[in-house]
């Protein structure tokens, strides 16, 4: 990297000083709703496990055990940043990372996903569970100043699971395609319910907190499973729980991004929720959701299966979801979901040349 491109200044405390050029990053301007000079792009799980990269350095190393390594959350963070170009990094971590932090027993199982030892149940279950302090992730504030010095103007991304999305790996005790038990808590056990989703959504600002003050420019709260939810249920039940984690981002003073996985009826509430942006998912078309999501970005949302197609096809598509993106207050490209493990790096590298080389004139 030329020196030019490394953050110089440094605060009294250590935190290395915004990069000039940040201001000006096609992803905080798309972000905040400014004209940019091409269509900025990232992808959810940039980092993982369809970089060969990745596999080489977490070789006999677990998942979490990897999170809270300071040097390894950098480098896995700046492989995809390096191979691709893309327009913002995310810090590599998981939703259950600040769970694990602050003492609940859990393990991230390899193609499984996390699991909760003890699922909470009752209300002495949730006023078990700690609130997070900066002294539970030590880790975090070290891998986010170093990675902020090393992506000069490419901004961070930092993020949170969501109230809901958290709850239901802490309820179900694992992953869950129903989330029947989360529900059922959310019904039946209305005081259980609002302690846990209280208490989560405490972890998950103080969480953000720790990453923006360290020097992320951006944040992604991400509410997966919100999409099993109805409108009202939604409205009545998670909202204002994600509101206040969002609205906490807010006072912060960087632009958040709100994403979940086939939420086509709650997109115009997860914009009212607090985002700057609205993350979109493939089965939406961003046409679609533009009216919902009112004056905000809108951030998508190629199908991840598009990448397995012949470049052609690939792109041809991608150029749908630019042209469609031009008419949203602000559009930040991306994949509907998670980049799929078995996806071909060098395809994702043309989709990311494509983008940001496509005319907006
Ligand atoms: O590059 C990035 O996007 C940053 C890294 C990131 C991970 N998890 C790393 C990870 C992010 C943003 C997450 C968020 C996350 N974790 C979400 C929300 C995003 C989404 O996908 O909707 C959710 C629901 C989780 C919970 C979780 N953790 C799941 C479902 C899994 C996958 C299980 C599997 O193995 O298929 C994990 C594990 C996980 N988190 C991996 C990675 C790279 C795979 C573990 C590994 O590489 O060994």
């Amino acid at each position: 990297m030329s020196s030019a491109a490394r953050t110089t200044d440094r605060t009294s405390d250590g935190t290395p000083g915004r990069h000039p050029g940040l201001a000006d990053s096609a992803f905080l301007k798309a972000a905040r709703g400014e004209p940019v000079p091409h269509t900025p792009v990232w992808y959810m799980r940039q980092a993982g496990r369809s970089l060969p990269e990745y596999l080489r350095v977490r070789e006999g190393i677990g998942m979490l055990e990897s999170c809270m390594d300071a040097d390894l959350v950098t480098e896995i963070t700046m492989q995809p940043v390096r191979r691709y170009g893309v327009d913002a990094a995310i810090f590599f971590s998981d939703i259950v990372l600040p769970l694990k932090a602050v003492g609940v027993d859990l393990d991230i199982k390899p193609g499984i996903g996390p699991v909760v030892a003890n699922p909470v149940r009752t209300l002495a279950d949730v006023d078990a569970i700690p609130d997070l302090i900066p002294e539970h992730v030590p880790f975090i504030t070290a891998a986010v100043r170093s990675l902020v010095g090393e992506l000069g103007a490419t901004p961070l991304i930092g993020f949170a699971g969501a109230p809901f999305t958290v709850a239901s790996y802490l309820v179900e005790g694992g992953p869950s395609k129903e989330h029947a038990k989360t529900k059922a808590m959310m019904f039946g056990a209305p005081e259980v319910w609002d302690a846990l989703m209280r208490k989560i959504a405490g972890i998950a600002s103080a969480y953000l907190a720790v990453q923006v003050e360290a020097g992320a420019s951006a944040v992604q709260l991400f509410d997966s499973w919100a999409g099993a939810l109805t409108p009202d249920d939604y409205r009545a039940h998670v909202m204002p729980h994600s509101t206040r984690v969002l609205a906490a981002a807010g006072e912060l003073g960087v632009p958040r991004i709100h994403f979940g996985v086939g939420t086509s009826n709650l997109l115009g509430l997860m914009g009212e929720a607090g985002a700057d942006v609205v993350g979109v998912d493939w089965r939406t078309p961003l046409a679609s959701a533009l009216p919902l999501v009112g004056d905000r970005g809108v951030q998508g949302n190629l199908d991840p299966t598009l990448v397995f197609a012949p470049t052609d096809v690939m792109t041809a598509r991608a150029a749908q979801v630019i042209e469609a993106g031009r008419a949203a207050k602000g559009h930040i490209f991306n994949l509907g979901h998670g980049v799929i493990p078995s996806t071909d790096p060098a395809q994702l590298e043309r989709l990311t040349e494509f983008v940001q080389s496509y005319p907006l004139g």
